[in-house]
């Protein structure tokens, strides 16, 4: 029996094994593991890893913001970055306004994401759960496959009150939806981010002093605590640091269905950065913002421990120079007007493996668990995507464990001008890119053919499955 693609001699690494075998590819599926396997084409593997193609599920890409402008980053360079990093699944997010419907920009996203070279999935965000959204729009989306929805607890054209909040939970129990959080408290932000201006301190690194720990602590406790309430699961996004992963651990061990995930920036970056002179500490602003060294070493502690368990990369295509980006409110604009968010859709995955797997923090198999296995889990996506098996999508990359890089913005691959990462050594980098059967990453040529992505519907995962246990056996979301 032959296959039209065969990697041969390979290490195959999943989330819960390591063997050496042949992974045999038919047309777009993978169709056999097995040894000495016959290929029309066969990609020789030996002394390599073979993994499951990376699946970024927080990433932000051609969304549109609040003031009309559109994030840098389009499908097509965000399919050649990630394909140039390992990365075969991308879940970016569908925007909404407050004062508009879902609807507004719906069909206008999803055209933008239909050019795509890279399969994707959606995340819903929600800033203004009307009942008109809430009952009329969501059930509609959500049975279409988008199954996630995030809220802002914090940011001043997108953040929800605790009772939108509350609503959103309850109908996402109702509906069945994985409800993800940006925790940081809002009027908190704003009272020191307006004492800070008042203080003449307009610069960059204001913004970790915008945002301590504490503010990103309570937030998280909140939102966790509400949704115990409603028991609605729900994920914490880019979680920076340890004290707030303790939140998590702590409902965890209660029982509470609340999981998370940290990002590169935490692991790798620091608030110093953004002390740069001018207005080069622009480059590393992100909220939350990065902390101060050693705080990675805790987040290390707490991916180890289970807390967190998913590494996405929260890229935000803004660059530098130019009026769109970074600037694009003027180059002497106020901390709070610069557009938070760094780029690193191609930076996510060597740099988990590098600062993991590479310096002994975590094995291989929780670094594909991490990057691909448990996204796919969590998001709805198993059982096609995020795995090495027979009927899984073919998507894969032959990494070289060994492999010394010095990241450099042009290895990067994307349309922004500029990576945070710039200089910092890996050691482990992909070598070749497969998505479904195609070869889309070579030695660092990629391919991207437009469209050539799909969408694919997400299923409820049992991640977002209430416990069903509620406050005296009291179900105010079930109340219509
Ligand atoms: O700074 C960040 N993270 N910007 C992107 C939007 C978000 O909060 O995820
Ligand atoms: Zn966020
Ligand atoms: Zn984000």
């Amino acid at each position: 029996m032959s296959y039209d693609i065969v990697i041969r001699g390979g290490t195959v690494v999943t989330a819960g094994d390591t063997f050496c075998a042949d992974v045999g590819i038919r047309g777009e599926t993978i169709a056999a593991i097995g040894v000495d396997l016959d290929g029309d084409r066969v990609l020789d593997a030996t002394g390599r890893l073979v993994l499951p193609g990376g699946i970024d599920s927080h990433c932000h890409v051609e969304q549109l913001e609040g003031d009309g402008s559109v994030h840098e980053e389009s499908f097509a360079s965000a399919a050649r970055s990630a394909f140039a990093g390992g990365t075969t699944t991308l879940i970016p997010f569908a925007p909404q306004f407050k004062g508009q419907p879902i609807g507004a920009h719906a069909a206008e996203y999803a055209a933008r994401a239909a050019r795509s070279p890279i399969d994707y999935a959606l995340h819903q965000i929600i800033t203004d759960p009307t009942e008109a959204v809430l009952r009329g729009e969501l059930p509609g989306i959500i049975a279409g496959g988008v199954r996630s929805l995030k809220m802002f607890l914090t940011y001043d054209p997108f953040h929800v009150t605790d009772a939108e909040y509350l609503k959103v939970l309850a109908v996402a129990k109702r509906l069945g939806a994985t409800v993800c959080v940006h925790c940081e408290n809002y009027e908190a932000i704003r009272w020191r981010s307006a004492a800070l201006l008042r203080a003449g301190r307009p610069e960059p690194a204001s913004h970790a002093l915008s945002r301590p720990k504490v503010v990103e602590r309570e937030a998280t406790h909140r939102a966790i605590a509400l949704a115990e309430l409603v028991d609605q699961p729900i994920h914490i996004f880019h979680v920076s640091c340890a004290e707030v992963a303790e939140e998590i651990a702590r409902a965890q061990a209660r029982g509470v269905k609340v999981t998370g995930e940290t990002c590169p920036q935490y692991l790798v970056l620091t608030a110093v950065e953004m002390a740069r002179a001018g207005r080069e500490g622009a480059k590393f602003m992100c909220s939350p913002s990065p902390r101060e060294a050693g705080d990675a070493e805790g987040l290390w502690a707490a991916i180890r421990a289970g807390t967190l368990d998913i590494i996405s990369s929260d890229h935000c295509g803004y660059s530098y120079e130019g009026p769109n980006g970074k600037a694009i409110n003027g180059e002497t604009a106020d901390f709070t007007r610069i557009p938070n968010g760094v780029p690193g859709l191609a930076a996510r995955m060597a740099i988990t493996f590098s600062e993991g797997v590479a310096k002994g923090r975590i094995t291989a198999n929780a670094f594909v668990a991490l990057t691909a296995t448990t996204p796919a889990k969590r998001f709805g996506l198993y059982g096609r995507k995020g795995s090495i098996a027979p009927g899984f999508d073919a998507d894969l990359v032959i990494w070289d464990a060994g492999r010394a890089v010095t990241l450099t913005n042009a290895l990067m691959q994307h349309a922004i001008d500029y990576t945070p990462y710039e200089g910092l050594e890996v050691t482990g980098w992909p070598l070749m890119t497969l998505a479904r059967g195609r070869v889309v990453m070579e030695d660092g040529r990629v391919t991207v053919p437009e469209g050539q992505g799909r969408f694919v519907a997400a299923e409820l995962s049992p991640d977002a499955r209430p416990r069903g246990l509620v406050p005296g056996g009291f179900d105010a979301a079930l109340v219509d």
